[in-house]
């Protein structure tokens, strides 16, 4: 048993992601068809403009609790894990079914109907609120948690060290804004738990978090509202002023500590092998990764051009500059349309398709699951096998209200071990739901859940004190 010394520099520790599961309800909507047709919306506004295509359902017996629940047992009988192994289950979620007693608790009771009462008693769980970011924020805790787990031993049998304990962060949310509103067709539902430890298979992190917060009003849901308060538009600006702060943050850090130094006339991003943002929608990851490269290549060019700054130019022009314009209203005007055309170059296409467009693939079958959408954007990436060992991954989280954090990590030679989610071949085994029976489901109003529960945990009742009762269904 190693004692703790407090004179003694830390060792580093290779921590991060082992295994991942993903759950999402078996319903879901299809947006071009009933929907669009009733809203009076124009398919293309929602295939290409929006870039969804499908959005999951949570059914009658589904909450955030449930959909946590589900991918937790997932990634237990994936990973081989017993109750007694988990030290830690961190839950980010802002669609709680409870204000005060926290999501986990209600988790521990569903897994021990699996695994025997008890089995939990010595699992801390605690939540995470930070709307959409709150599930990186518990990943950056557990992060540090895991790396000085043997620091923190407080004297255990010898040869505990062996059985070191692991951490489990689940995101879980129901997306849900009001009917016929312009949030509709971003909604979603699902849950994805990440197993947090030393030497992990799949992902390690690389433990340099740029961070930028401000207080905003671009997203919140006041007490007592079922729906969230959106400024649609200002949410958009908000999300890219707060990813552009913590990256520049995360560039300033990791020169710092050493892990991202490009020489002149390179980039942050040429580091970087893809880019997994916040998917609220996926045309956003469009409007974030065109921000986020030019500000990037513009950046890096102040004493050398960078190669892609040469080739933007060569295509579109110069940047518009300030002392060019006569009023701030054409220096706006100018601004826009230069993104406009920086984000239809053909320099920044290549880039968005190499580095970030394979991350949506599952956001366009299921929506916005909020704090667990940047995480179904690494789901997204094994479906389509892009990773390799040895890239790199940079990670941009985004939360209303408003915070950011961009983080880096590398893909671990076993990674292929984790590989084979089949989430794409589940996803097409849901059944459609008519715009009927989700409007519904949507105001809390369906009396019976559509499809017969089998193989998960559901919620069985409410009791008159508010207090919720779940089952294991065989
Ligand atoms: N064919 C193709 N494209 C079309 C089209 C058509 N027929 N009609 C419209 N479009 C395009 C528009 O031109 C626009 O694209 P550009 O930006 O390139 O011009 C795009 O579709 C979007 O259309 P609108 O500008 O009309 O936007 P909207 O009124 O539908 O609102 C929204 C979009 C603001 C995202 C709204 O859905 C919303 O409020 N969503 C919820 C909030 C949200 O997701 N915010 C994101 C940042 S906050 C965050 O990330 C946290 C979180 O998870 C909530």
């Amino acid at each position: 048993m190693k004692k703790f010394d407090s004179k003694a520099k830390p060792a580093a520790q290779v921590v991060g992601i082992d295994d991942i599961s993903v759950y999402v309800p078996r319903l879901y909507l299809p947006l071009v068809g009933e929907f669009s047709r009733q809203r009076g919306i124009d398919p293309g506004k929602l295939l290409k403009g929006i870039g969804i295509e499908k959005m999951a359902v949570a059914d009658a017996h589904e909450d955030a609790a449930t959909m946590a629940a589900n991918a937790l047992l997932d990634l237990m009988r994936r990973s081989g894990l017993r109750p007694e192994d988990i030290d830690k289950i961190y839950v980010g979620t802002e669609s709680a079914p409870d204000e005060a007693k926290a999501l986990g608790t209600y988790v521990i009771g569903m897994m021990e109907q699996v695994y025997g009462k008890g089995s939990f008693h010595e699992c801390e769980t605690v939540e995470f609120k930070a709307a959409c970011i709150g599930t990186t924020f518990a990943l950056e805790s557990l992060c540090y948690w895991a790396a000085f787990q043997d620091r923190m031993e407080d004297g255990g049998a010898e040869g505990d060290l062996e059985r070191e304990k692991a951490g489990v962060v689940i995101a879980s949310d129901i997306a849900r804004y009001p009917l016929s509103s312009s949030g509709e067709y971003t909604q979603g539902a699902g849950s994805v738990a990440l197993l947090v430890k030393r030497d992990p298979r799949l992902l390690a992190i690389e433990q340099v978090w740029g961070a930028f917060s401000r207080d905003e009003n671009d997203f919140f849901r006041p007490m007592g509202c079922a729906t969230a308060v959106v400024n649609g538009k200002h949410s958009n600006q908000c999300y890219l002023d707060a990813v552009q702060g913590a990256f520049d943050s995360f560039a300033a850090r990791a020169g710092r500590r050493g892990i991202i130094r490009p020489p002149e006339g390179c980039c942050v991003t040429d580091f970087m092998d893809r880019i997994l943002f916040h998917i609220p929608y996926p045309r956003m990851i469009e409007y974030a990764s065109a921000a986020i490269f030019r500000h990037d290549w513009k950046r890096s060019s102040k004493r050398k051009k960078s190669r892609q700054q040469e080739a933007v130019e060569a295509e579109i022009g110069d940047e518009p500059l300030a002392e060019e314009f006569r009023d701030t209203g054409e220096l706006q005007a100018a601004e826009a349309d230069y993104s406009r055309r920086f984000s239809r170059s053909r320099t920044f296409l290549q880039a968005f398709e190499a580095k970030v467009k394979d991350t949506a693939l599952l956001s366009r079958q299921v929506g916005n699951i909020y704090t667990g959408s940047i995480y179904l954007g690494l789901a997204s990436l094994m479906e389509a096998q892009k990773l390799m060992p040895g890239e790199r991954l940079g990670f941009a989280a985004y939360g209303s209200g408003c915070s950011a954090l961009f983080f880096s990590a590398t893909v671990q030679p076993r990674a292929e071990e984790v590989a084979g989610l089949g989430l794409l071949q589940r996803l097409q085994e849901r059944r459609e739901v008519s715009l009927a029976d989700y409007e519904r489901l949507h105001e809390g109003k369906a009396e019976r859940s559509i499809l017969k529960p089998a193989g998960e945990f559901i919620l069985a009742g409410v009791d008159g004190q508010g207090y919720r009762h779940y089952e294991y269904i065989e």
